[in-house]
């Protein structure tokens, strides 16, 4: 029968503990570094309230899931966007903008009695269709397809874009 040296059996001990140890780190980094490869954005279509929770003339702010190819996104996928309803019904009903200003990012706020969106951050405003008014923004605020189906608003799940900043 072999018998284990103290010395053997001590670095074999100490083997182990760095590759338990290793895998108990590793593991985590691993996965968050592979995870994009097996999710994709999606880009369906996703219901945002009943055609008669938006009245003709009114903008409202509604609660989206954002779509995130990062697992790991948590929370930091929720976001809002803008349903803007011009008319009863036709192709031009809505107008759905995302939440972000298009200089940095920040969340818009809708002022109903100007009618115009205000930035929080650096003073960017946008009109009720989304143009800029004035201020930072190099672009309108980014609008999202959107469908009637039956009673309902769907629209369409889309990354947020990325504005080059000239
Ligand atoms: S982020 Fe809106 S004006 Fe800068």
């Amino acid at each position: 029968m072999n018998e284990i040296s103290r010395r053997r059996f001590l670095s074999r001990i100490t083997l182990a503990l760095t590759a338990f140890i290793g895998g108990i780190v590793g593991l985590p980094i691993l996965g968050y570094l592979l995870a994009p490869l097996f999710s994709a954005p999606t880009d369906e279509l996703v219901p945002v309230g009943a055609i008669t929770d938006f009245p003709v003339g009114e903008t409202k702010l509604v609660s989206v899931r954002d779509p995130s190819p990062l697992a790991w996104a948590g929370q930091t996928a929720d976001t809002a966007l803008w349903v803007r309803r011009r008319e009863q019904s036709g192709p031009q009903m809505f107008q759905v903008f995302n939440v972000n200003c298009t200089h940095l990012g920040c969340p818009v706020n809708w002022q109903a009695g100007a009618k115009l969106f205000l930035c929080p951050c650096h003073g960017g405003v946008f009109y009720s269709d989304g143009t800029v008014a004035g201020g930072p923004p190099p672009r309108p605020l980014f609008e999202r397809e959107w469908e009637v189906s039956g009673d309902r608003l769907l629209v369409r799940q889309q990354p947020l874009p990325t504005v080059k900043q000239g």
